[in-house]
């Protein structure tokens, strides 16, 4: 039975989502069609398809009265629009169906794990949250609330967790049948953990235990975890609010945190060895992954931030993309991602130049766009032979978005202070790459209103949404000094 909340925003979708052109949206990172859109949920395989939900407010282009959108794809980029799979219609749940999870069950149906919110009047006047972990059953386009809802409430919490910080599962089906999630929660010294809970069906659930806490050191409450095997290491990721910054690693304010360690379930000890921001850029927050059939493990994110939301184009009736679904691994150590191998499936009329000498700024016939994928190679022309080198992109006389990379302090500049904003928010943002002999490669992937810049082959990646014109297309390549560059470009083109 669809609720009159649910029918309302399917209606209203179907009904104004088509008049926005498809030429004012990205053509291969999805957006709602209109409306607003931040966390993607319950990104997961469903019976042979890639199902994907976000946070989702049909009605405005602002956060309130949170639903679930709903989409499906088969290579990532192509995505199937699905009417909006849950409304706020329940009393546990009335003030918004926060983030959460999804899984197949062994009988067919895909369940549903998510936030279910009610706002609570204290006894001093405040409005204080009560957040529960509710779940909703269904086919892959229809989901029915379970009617023993909510699974998982304060009772569930260890001593001293929060009941008003406690949202955001992510549930996985382990090998043997059973079900795991971990899920926010915020304890006594004010700060961030994670939770970790197993069901035999995925609708009883018990509390296995903390999995790591932030402890004040990385933010506060943290939002949005996931936890996988990878190229045997386990990944912790975390999307902790209020982070103090800490070197070029991590700015202050809502930030993105991967955790690589070891784990032994059997006694669920999560040991950290390593922690590192996941994007460098200044749009990326609450990802998800996916186990892919192949068995990749294939990650999205939120291609914006709650610090730079303000930016928001006044013309636009939607607001929020995803970022490029990208492929992790592990390498030294470290977390690399690359965009999904699909993407090169759409690439189109390749155009190429070899050890161009760059110094004063230079263009090269066939490299412009704004929906590409262009890898650019620089090297010293000879020992000490630049100190800084540009790209410049989406650009004309008015509009330009770059990035500079020095060789001395090894510092990529990411800077769109001119990339059709006039919101006061953050428009740049520094990352320390690792030096290679003065050597960088970038793999620039622009799709109308973003870029995603992958670092020395997805040691890094840095994202920031941008609002050029679409008519600032040129690009520019200009160093102080002189370098040699490759360049490899691909219109990408969804035919
Ligand atoms: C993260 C978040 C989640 C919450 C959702 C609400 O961006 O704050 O913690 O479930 O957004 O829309």
């Amino acid at each position: 039975m669809i609720s009159d909340k649910l029918r309302k925003a399917r209606e209203f979708e179907a009904h104004y989502g088509p008049f926005i052109p498809d030429d004012r949206r990205p053509a291969f990172h999805l957006t709602p069609t209109i409306g607003w859109m931040n966390d993607p949920n319950g990104f997961s395989l469903y019976k042979g398809e890639y199902h994907l939900f976000y946070q989702y407010h049909p009605y405005s282009t602002d956060w309130d009265s949170m639903h679930w959108g709903h989409v499906k794809t088969r290579d990532f980029l192509r995505w199937e629009r699905l009417p909006a799979a849950l409304a706020p219609d329940m009393e546990y749940d009335q003030n918004g169906c926060f983030s959460g999870g999804a899984a197949e069950l062994p009988d067919g149906r895909q369940l549903l794990v998510y936030t279910g919110v009610r706002q609570i009047r204290q006894e001093n006047g405040e409005l204080h949250d009560c957040q529960t972990q509710c779940v909703a059953i269904g086919d892959g386009v229809d989901y029915e609330k379970w009617p023993a809802n909510p699974v998982l409430t304060a009772r569930d919490l260890p001593a001293g967790g929060s009941p008003e910080d406690f949202r955001d599962p992510k549930v996985w089906r382990e090998p043997d049948g059973t079900y795991r999630l971990v899920v926010g929660n915020r304890i006594p010294d004010s700060s961030g953990t994670v939770l970790l809970y197993k069901s035999e069906n995925g609708v009883d659930w018990s509390l296995v235990g903390p999995v790591d806490a932030s402890h004040n050191q990385y933010g506060q409450m943290w939002e949005c975890p996931d936890f996988f095997p990878l190229d045997g290491k386990q990944v912790l990721l975390v999307s902790p609010m209020e982070m103090s910054p800490i070197g070029l690693e991590f700015h202050a304010g809502h930030g993105n945190v991967c955790l690589i360690g070891s784990y032994d379930q059997e006694r669920n000890r999560f040991e950290r060895e390593s922690v590192q921001a996941i994007d460098y850029g200044i749009d990326f927050y609450a990802p998800q992954t996916l186990e892919a059939a192949d068995g990749r493990r294939i990650m999205i994110g939120w291609m914006q931030n709650w610090n730079t939301i303000g930016g928001k184009p006044r013309a636009n009736r939607w607001f929020g993309q995803m970022s490029l679904p990208r492929e992790l691994s592990i390498r030294e150590g470290r977390l690399i991602q690359t965009p999904v191998r699909e993407l090169e499936g759409y690439r189109r009329n390749k155009v190429a130049y070899q050890n161009v000498l760059v110094g004063a700024e230079t263009t090269l016939h066939g490299i412009q766009g704004r929906m590409i994928d262009m890898i650019v190679t620089v090297r010293p022309a000879s020992r000490d032979s630049y100190r800084s080198f540009r790209v410049n992109v989406a650009k004309d006389g008015e509009y330009v978005t770059t990035l500079r990379y020095k060789p001395d302090t090894s510092i990529l500049k990411l800077d769109r202070t001119r990339s059709g904003s006039n919101a006061d928010i953050v428009h740049t943002r520094s990352l320390l790459v690792r030096p290679r002999d003065g050597a960088l490669k970038l793999r620039i992937v622009l799709d109308r209103f973003s870029v995603e810049v992958f670092v020395n082959d997805g040691e890094q990646v840095a994202s920031a949404t941008i609002f050029t014109r679409q008519e600032a297309a040129a690009i520019s390549f200009d160093a102080v000094g002189s370098v040699l560059m490759d360049v490899e470009k691909y219109d990408i083109v969804m035919d």
